[in-house]
């Protein structure tokens, strides 16, 4: 063979690599879609922008009908949450699951490609956490007899963890053992990943004196923290790889685990949440999960994540719980992502 056509072989298989990592990347993160706004645009135009960004996946809290029934032939992968004050009547029967299900979820199906329920949001620990083992249970018996290839699993924020530092040494509250440890198994045994919801802002800015910047936005070009063999230079592993630890120690250590929230907000915090910084966090997050890496505890296993999230959302909580947006509600972004 001549050279010519070898180089050019190689060109090809450049340019195949480098198109597959943009797929990737695509496919791994998504973006929530919090409606909690009065100014928010039309669900339509929301799906085109997803679409616009090449955003693959989009989380909802609740079976909304019109954004669902926007999601119709979108090719968008969804994930659908449930509104928690449901559970304990789901978690009452199988009947009250079907019947939920058949009406929220089924008159969707299959024009739209919902990838996943959660059940209940961050509902671990808690008053109502009892009831998510049962609707888990009751959900996998409905998809399963259906055939649908419908992931059931549930959120759970870093509020289960009593310790956290190192990683290693992660354990949960009394409340979390009780809640969390059996929901782990079942999903462990499914195959189901667990969602856990990562903020190292949050950790971040309850103490900014002695954890560092770099190391919470993801920009640390050192090992900030070393936990025996494992050595850590960003936050958001630390904290995923808290969650894999106790997994482990519960005898559940092959749990998956997705992402569902994470992010940076943009305002209402002084110093510590300018547009800059939450760029900074969330353009580092989308490369680490895009490059497939994992963690120090997992590497190589690529993470699956979404950023929280779509718009800032004028009826939350004012300060930073309404500044998480990458969008304002006229669709101008915040700040350069994409
Ligand atoms: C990390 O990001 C912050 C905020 O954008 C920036 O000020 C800082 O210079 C960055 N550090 C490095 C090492 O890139």
């Amino acid at each position: 063979m001549d050279r010519l056509p070898s180089a050019f072989l190689q060109l090809l298989t450049l340019a195949v690599v480098i198109l597959s990592c943009n797929v990737h990347a695509a496919d791994n993160i998504g973006i929530n879609y919090g409606l909690l706004g009065d100014n928010l645009p039309p669900p339509a135009e929301v799906i085109d922008m997803y679409k616009a960004h090449n955003i693959a996946k989009l989380r909802i809290f609740d079976p909304n009908p019109d954004v669902l029934n926007a999601l119709r032939n979108s090719g968008l992968e969804v994930y659908l949450g449930m509104k928690n004050q449901d559970l304990p009547g789901l978690a009452a029967s199988q009947e009250a699951t079907d019947d939920w299900f058949n009406t929220y979820v089924q008159p969707y199906l299959p024009d739209v490609n919902i990838a996943c329920i959660t059940v209940g949001n961050e509902v671990i620990p808690g008053e109502l956490g009892p009831h998510v083992l049962p609707v888990i249970k009751f959900l996998q018996v409905h998809v399963r007899a259906k055939n649908l290839p419908i992931m059931i699993s549930t959120t759970v924020a870093t509020s289960n963890l009593a310790t956290s530092y190192p990683p290693s040494a992660a354990t949960l509250t009394p409340q979390s053992q009780e809640q969390l440890v059996p929901v782990m198994k079942e999903l462990a045994e499914a195959q189901t990943p667990l969602m856990v919801q990562l903020y190292p802002y949050f950790a971040y800015a309850s103490d900014p004196v002695n954890i560092r910047v770099d190391y919470s936005v993801m920009n640390a070009t050192e090992v900030v923290v070393k936990d025996g063999e494992l050595e850590y230079k960003n936050l958001f592993d630390a904290m995923y790889d808290c969650f894999v630890f106790v997994a482990e120690k519960e005898g559940a250590g092959n749990l998956k685990m997705s992402v569902t929230e994470t992010g940076w907000p943009s305002g209402g915090n002084g110093d510590l949440t300018t547009p800059e910084l939450a760029q900074t966090y969330n353009r580092n997050l989308m490369n680490h999960i895009a490059s497939g890496v994992g963690t120090p505890k997992r590497p190589n296993i690529a993470i699956d994540g979404f950023i929280f999230a779509m718009f800032n959302e004028n009826q939350k909580p004012e300060g930073v719980e309404q500044n998480f947006g990458l969008f304002y509600p006229d669709k101008s972004p915040v700040y350069e992502l994409f």
